[in-house]
C-alpha cells in the first residue's frame, strides 16, 4: 500500500468510526493530510474541549493526549505512539512544583502545558506559548512561579516588566540546541531572510529574532509576510510545512538540531492504527487528577480567550 492509499483508509475509517483526529503542528505532512485539525498547544486544547466526535486520535505527544482527556473525559483519547512523550514534560513532577510553592508562599504558580497532567492538579492557571502573555498580563497576582520552561519565561517576563518571576531550570532540548551563533551563520549565509523563532529558544536566540511566536505563529507570520526569504528556529517539521504551504518562499532550517525525535516518532501507520482501534494507548487517567487538573487548563482557555 503507497501513502496515497493509507490515507484513503483512515479517512474512510475516521468517518465509519467517528473519530477525530488531533495532530501537533510538527507533526509530518503525510499525518497533516488526514488530519481534522492541526494546530499549536492552545488550538488543539480549545478544539479537544468541543469536538463533537466520541473518539480523538491524538498525532503528538503524551501531554497532549491527556490535555484533550482532562478536557473531554467522556470521550475516549487514544495517543497514536505510546512512547512519543515531551523531554521537557518528564523534567518536572508535582513534588517538585510544592518544593517551589513553599520556597516562595503566596506566588501565583504558573505552568506551561508542556507538564504532566499530575503536575497541573499543583498549579493555579495553565499557558501555552501562543497565550502566556495575555494569561499573565491578566492575572491578579504579581508575583508568579513558572515552569518548568525558563525560556518561554524569560520571554513573557520581557512582555510584563509589572511582575516579578521566579523560574525552574527546565527547557526544550530541542529548542536549546539553538544558540545566537546559528542566527549570525544563516544570517551571513542568507542576509535577506527573516528570523523566526519558537520562544523555547534561549534568550540569546530571541534578542536576535525579527518575530518570535508559537509554531502557528511562526507559520502565519511566514504566509502574511512580503518577505521572500526566512530562517526558521523550531522543529524542522515547520520548514517543510512552510514550504508546501508557501512554494514561492524560500525557507531555511536556523540548526540542523532543531529535530523533536518525541514529535517524530509517530507515523501514519500508528494514526491507521489507532484509528482502527487496533494501535496507540487509550489514556486512563484518575477521576481526581482529572477534576484537579480541569481547573488551571479551564483558567487558561477562559483568560487565553
Ligand atoms: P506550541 O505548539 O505551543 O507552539 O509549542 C511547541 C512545542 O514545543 C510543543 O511541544
Ligand atoms: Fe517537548 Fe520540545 Fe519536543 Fe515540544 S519540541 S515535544 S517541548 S521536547
Amino acid at each position: 500500500m503507497n501513502t496515497r492509499e493509507l490515507q484513503d483508509r483512515i479517512i474512510e475509517l475516521k468517518k465509519k468510526k467517528n473519530v477525530c483526529i488531533l495532530a501537533h503542528a510538527y507533526q509530518s505532512q503525510d499525518i497533516w493530510e488526514v488530519a481534522d485539525f492541526i494546530g499549536d498547544s492552545f488550538a488543539l486544547s480549545k478544539k479537544a474541549a468541543g469536538a463533537p466526535e466520541d473518539t480523538m486520535v491524538m498525532a503528538g505527544v503524551r501531554f497532549m493526549a491527556e490535555t484533550c482527556k482532562i478536557l473531554s473525559p467522556e470521550k475516549r483519547v487514544i495517543l497514536a505512539n505510546p512512547t512519543a512523550g515531551c523531554p521537557m514534560a518528564m523534567e518536572m513532577d508535582r513534588d517538585a512544583v510544592l518544593e517551589m510553592q513553599k520556597e516562595y508562599p503566596g506566588y501565583a504558580t504558573v505552568a506551561y502545558i508542556n507538564t504532566t497532567a499530575d503536575l497541573k492538579t499543583a498549579v493555579d492557571v495553565v499557558v501555552t506559548s501562543s497565550s502566556a502573555v495575555k494569561i499573565i498580563r491578566a492575572l491578579p497576582d504579581k508575583n508568579i512561579i513558572f515552569i518548568p520552561d525558563p525560556n518561554l519565561g524569560a520571554w513573557v517576563q520581557a512582555q510584563c516588566p509589572e511582575k516579578n518571576f521566579k523560574f525552574y531550570n527546565g527547557g526544550c532540548p530541542t529548542h536549546m540546541r539553538t544558540g545566537p551563533s546559528d542566527v549570525k551563520r544563516m544570517k551571513a549565509a542568507h542576509p535577506e531572510a527573516l528570523v523566526l523563532v519558537h520562544p523555547e529558544c534561549r534568550p540569546s536566540v530571541v534578542e536576535l529574532a525579527d518575530y518570535v511566536g508559537s509554531t502557528t505563529g511562526i507559520m502565519k507570520y511566514a504566509e502574511e509576510s512580503s518577505a521572500r526569504e526566512f530562517i526558521i528556529g523550531t522543529e524542522a517539521s515547520i520548514v517543510q510545512h512552510l514550504q508546501f504551504q508557501c512554494p514561492d518562499k524560500k525557507f531555511y532550517l536556523l540548526s540542523e538540531n532543531c529535530v523533536c525525535y518525541n514529535m517524530k516518532m509517530t507515523t501514519l501507520v500508528d494514526v491507521y492504527n489507532a484509528v482502527a482501534g487496533d494501535g496507540g494507548e487509550e489514556i486512563v487517567l484518575p477521576e481526581d487528577v482529572i477534576t484537579r487538573s480541569r481547573r488551571p487548563i479551564d483558567r487558561m482557555i477562559q483568560l487565553g480567550g
